[in-house]
């Protein structure tokens, strides 16, 4: 039996930061940004809207009838959580309208939380395989105004429907995870903003990749020459460059090149969106697969996941007949392009008008979905 990725959908906000007026107004050479992190845009997220309304306009529309039957369980890997206890997964599964006998829950590790949910899901379906999961990466990646981290913010959601028999990525039980108890990135709770030591981030990012591509060479005996491309966790483009050009450099100028352009292809949308978080990898695919001409069926995909703290995995999947009929690229592109530019001052003010959820309030956010009032802590949405 193949199991994989069925559906597959992203969301981000309506609003975005140009990354050459954000290097204009901190006094930066703006290539840096637009070259030597390789972001352009940044999108940003109004108080109004949080892990469950990205999470909510990334799953809704993928979702038919019969989805909503078959989901047993619901899965949000975040870093962004709204609440220490009650997982998000349980308002979205409400909201979703799906059949209640599910098991709904957060997973967090950094930037990983995700990929522990589709491998969750894998095994879970293996078991099941009348069943489907729900997996949503989450997060609206806030590092603070004038941080080093600042030009590697964003926000959104990546919404997948892991399944038997699936329409997009069958997922291969041939992955390799490395846990290492290092302090790169870590937000203490309380702390509204990560403290990140951002040169020791790209490092064991970097070194981490190297330990899991050795060792899935050793296990599998497979090498780069098996891949039609590679995806990684993307924080900022440059990063999943640098780290495949670590073990790529030592291979020959014609797999570089190939393996390099479908890379810039799977770039294309965090160029646009900025840093997801968790869901960081999975728009990388969605990413490559609505931008390559070139990739078909029985291609061998490779998924590079990093999480701060940190757990890293690397593992791969088969495109199947017919994938591209399952994306959205026109709606994904529509998307990115009818966004909001925010002045500087525009963005600021979304990040010091920050939600205080010890308040009764009421808002006017027209977005579907967004927060609508908070009563007694509890934030309460805009529903269909
Ligand atoms: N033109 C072109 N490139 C330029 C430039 C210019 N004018 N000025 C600087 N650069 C390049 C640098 O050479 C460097 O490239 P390199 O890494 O290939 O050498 C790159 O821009 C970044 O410069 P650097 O001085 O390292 O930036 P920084 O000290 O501001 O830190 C991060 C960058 C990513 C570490 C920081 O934004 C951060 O901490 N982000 C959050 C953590 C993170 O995303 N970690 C990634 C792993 S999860």
């Amino acid at each position: 039996m193949h199991v994989g990725i069925d559906k597959i959908n992203f969301f981000v906000p309506s609003y975005f930061m140009d990354m050459t007026d954000l290097a204009h107004a901190r006094n930066v050479d703006p290539n840096k940004f637009l070259i030597g992190i390789g972001q352009s845009q940044m999108a940003v997220a109004p108080k109004t809207q949080d892990i469950i309304t990205f999470a909510m306009n990334a799953a809704l529309p993928m979702l038919s009838p019969e989805d909503k039957a078959a989901i047993d369980m619901v899965i949000v890997g975040t870093e962004s959580s709204i609440d220490e206890s009650k997982a998000s997964a349980i308002v979205l599964h409400r909201m979703l309208g799906i059949q209640p006998f599910a098991r709904s829950f957060e997973i967090k590790e950094a930037c990983y939380g995700a990929t522990a949910g589709v491998q969750l899901a894998l095994g879970h379906i293996q078991r099941n395989p009348k069943s489907k999961v729900l997996v949503v990466a989450s997060d609206n990646a806030r590092y603070g105004l004038n941080s080093g981290g600042e030009p590697t913010q964003g926000a959104g959601a990546v919404a997948m429907l892991i399944s038997a028999d699936p329409h997009i990525l069958r997922l291969h039980q041939d992955t390799v995870s490395l846990t290492q108890d290092i302090y790169d990135f870590w937000r203490p709770i309380g702390h509204e903003y990560p403290l990140v030591e951002g040169a020791l981030s790209n490092q064991t990012y970097i070194e981490s990749f190297g330990k899991v591509w050795t060792e899935y060479q050793t296990r599998t005996g497979l090498t780069f020459a098996d891949f039609a491309a590679m995806t990684f966790h993307v924080p900022y483009t440059k990063m999943g460059k640098k780290a495949m050009m670590s073990e790529l450099e030592k291979e020959t100028p014609e797999l570089q090149e190939r393996l390099l352009a479908r890379y810039e292809e799977s770039i294309v949308y965090s160029r646009r969106v900025g840093n997801l978080y968790t869901g960081s990898l999975y728009l990388s695919l969605i990413s490559l697969l609505e931008q390559s001409q070139v990739l078909k069926a029985a291609d061998r995909i490779g998924l590079f996941s990093y999480g701060s703290g940190t757990v890293a995995e690397f593992f791969s999947g088969e495109l199947v007949e017919g994938y591209e009929a399952h994306l959205a690229k026109e709606l994904h592109e529509d998307i990115l392009d009818n966004r909001y530019a925010l002045s500087l001052e525009e963005y600021e003010q979304f990040f010091t008008d920050t939600l205080l959820t010890d308040q009764d309030q009421v808002f006017e956010d027209s977005q579907l979905f967004s927060i609508q009032s908070i009563q007694n802590t509890i934030r309460h949405y805009n529903e269909l």
